[in-house]
């Protein structure tokens, strides 16, 4: 859906931030602010701030920022059209009808048939298996000790033999080889026409969270049968692997507080089985983001039932890195001395599986437990390159108070004295740029890295930001600083808009925002409005601090071109002028008034 950047525009204007923000969480005012604690991530201080005349927020402790529309997306878990529509919503803005064209009216009806498709298949097979033809399915689900409630709940079933009997069945309901096809469940091939996608499989349908049916996935019964263990459906336009999540039709509404991820199908059901109504499993494929957010609309807390093997393992910490990300808690559940969930229910029955899940290993201890399998611990010099390995680990975490308590936990696991593995942190820290407790000052929170590069944003950051306090600055630095000067492609971005915005009287922040549609976009974009400038005690300092960062911006800028000049011609003209207003600009004296 495409709306007219106006739209959107008064859309924004329509939802006052403080309003918003303060119906999801509450702000307390503090000066021109109001502040509350982070709800993207966890602290127990505020840092997080709305600004009301410029409609923006950010965080001064995750770095995350932007408008009532970012917000809403992230808190939401929602796409930008999704975001505004509840915003006009809210407002009372009429959104274009006109603009649910016949094109997007007969996607939806194509949607609803390749459904209806799948929902005919559905119910073929699970009749197929309560025939005689099903019987080997039959034998095969009792052998795996599933109950006729569990197979009725998950719609399981049974493609035949020759594959032919559903084509017959979905043709005489009237659908096209074509649309059978487009759903996934046929091939169309010259040589051989048309084919079934699954045969002589026990069938697991694959449900969305409104119980549609979206694909399948079906298993060989033998172990001599042919083609893979598992198959499942291609992705099709009804089927997005990455976003939909096996059983989350029930663990929605488990009311557990948690979910419990898994690898498998039939992991699934055997938990379910068992009373866990919140597990899910990814399908056929690895973990993803479009999953963790999913799943986060209804909980932050993951447990993580994955393979003891070693592709176990490495899934796991990719999902744990995943969670991370998502801001989300992952807790890792020992399924030894089993293969899978499914094995350790069948061999130790459900309280024994309670117990595992009260007993889940928190996800950091985890990692270096694992990190600990690639060091030889009776090896003296293997052993400090894994102290060093857990020390670089440890720098990750931004926030004091949490580092503090992993330092804690890892040195009384792993037998270090707290106050080597702390000193050991900060030295790490001190080399790599890291976050870490810096000694003379200890609520600094958080630190971004040192590098060059980090530097040169960081000054193009500056200068965006005081020209959004003073803007009456910019005309007396436009001779010497253009929207070019901005080696960062989004911050170049920001500038060319700011730069026209100011010369019409019209700088407005939180619209400019509004340019970006992606949301990492749209925070990266607030940060250049409100990064942290000095405070300083007089004009004299002020005018200092603000004549080094343009002096700053325009010899990155020269260098940056320079450096073009072999390969792209119109560096030149950058590099001449830039000389010229690098010299001029360190003679010149330039008054904040
Ligand atoms: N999988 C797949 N293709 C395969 C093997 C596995 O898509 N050839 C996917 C399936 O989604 C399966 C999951 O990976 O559910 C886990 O596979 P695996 O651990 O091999 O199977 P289990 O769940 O243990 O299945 P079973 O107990 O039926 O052997
Ligand atoms: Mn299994």
């Amino acid at each position: 859906m495409y709306y007219p950047e106006e739209l959107i525009e008064e859309i924004r204007q329509k939802n006052d931030i403080v309003d918003v923000i303060s119906g999801y969480v509450g702000l307390q005012k503090k000066g021109s602010n109001y502040v509350c604690c982070c709800p993207f991530h966890s602290e127990k201080t505020p840092s997080f701030s709305v600004n009301r005349n410029r409609q923006i927020y950010k965080c001064f402790g995750c770095g995350e920022g932007g408008n009532v529309v970012t917000f809403v997306m992230k808190y939401e878990n929602c796409t930008f059209p999704e975001a505004i529509k509840l915003l006009a919503d809210k407002a009372g803005v009429v959104l274009p009808e006109v603009e649910y064209s016949e094109e997007a009216k007969r996607r939806e009806t194509r949607r609803q048939r390749l459904l209806e498709v799948n929902k005919e298949a559905a119910k073929f097979y699970f009749y197929q298996l309560r025939t005689p033809h099903g019987a080997k399915a039959k034998e095969y689900l009792d052998k795996r000790q599933l109950s006729e409630e569990t197979r009725k709940n998950f719609g399981l079933g049974y493609a035949p033999v020759r594959g032919e009997e559903l084509l017959a069945y979905l043709r005489q309901k009237g659908y096209s080889d074509d649309l059978i096809r487009d759903v996934g469940l046929a091939k169309i091939d010259e040589r051989r026409g048309t084919t079934t996608q699954f045969w002589n499989r026990v069938m697991f349908p694959i449900q969305d969270i409104n119980h549609r049916v979206i694909g399948f996935g079906g298993r060989i019964m033998g172990d001599n049968d042919s083609g893979p263990k598992y198959l499942n459906s291609p992705e099709t336009e009804i089927f997005d692997k990455s976003r939909n999540l096996y059983g989350m039709n029930y663990a929605r509404s488990a009311r557990t507080g948690n979910i419990i991820l898994c690898e498998g199908y039939m992991d699934v059901i055997s938990m379910h089985q068992a009373g866990f109504t919140q597990a899910v499993a990814s399908l056929g494929t690895a973990f993803t983001p479009g999953q963790a957010a999913l799943i986060k609309k209804y909980t932050k807390d993951v447990l993580l039932a994955y393979d003891s093997d070693g592709a176990g393992v490495k899934a796991a910490l990719r999902a744990i890195r995943i969670l991370r990300d998502a801001g989300m808690s992952g807790k890792i559940i020992n399924m030894n001395p089993y293969k899978d969930p499914d094995e350790f229910i069948k061999n130790l029955g459900k309280e024994a599986f309670q117990e595992r899940i009260d007993h889940a290993e928190n996800s950091f201890m985890f990692e270096i437990r694992i990190l600990e399998r690639d060091f030889d611990m009776n090896d003296p010099e293997e052993k400090t390159n894994f102290h060093n390995a857990i020390a670089r680990k440890l720098c990750e975490f931004g926030e004091d108070v949490e580092r503090e308590n992993y330092i804690e936990a890892v040195a009384e696991k792993y037998h270090i004295g707290f106050d080597n593995l702390r000193k050991l942190v900060i030295n790490t820290a001190a080399k790599t740029g890291g976050y870490a407790v810096a000694p003379e000052k200890p609520k600094s929170g958080i630190q971004k890295k040192n590098t060059p590069e980090e530097n040169v944003k960081k000054a193009q950051r500056l200068l965006l930001t005081w020209l959004t306090d003073y803007p009456q600055l910019y005309s007396k630095i436009k001779e010497y600083i253009t929207p070019a000067d901005f080696t960062i492609e989004l911050y170049r971005k920001v500038a060319e808009r700011m730069f026209s915005d100011i010369e019409n009287h019209t700088l407005n922040p939180a619209g400019i925002i509004n340019m970006f549609a992606d949301e990492k976009e749209q925070s990266e974009a607030a940060s250049l409005f409100t990064t942290k400038l000095p405070e300083l005690e007089n004009e004299t300092e002020k005018e200092k601090a603000f004549h080094d960062i343009l002096l700053s911006v325009k010899r990155n800028s020269f260098n940056y071109y320079s450096e073009k000049l072999g390969v792209d011609l119109s560096a030149m003209n950058q590099v001449i002028e830039g000389k010229k207003a690098l010299e001029e600009l360190s003679k010149t004296h330039i008054s904040l008034n």
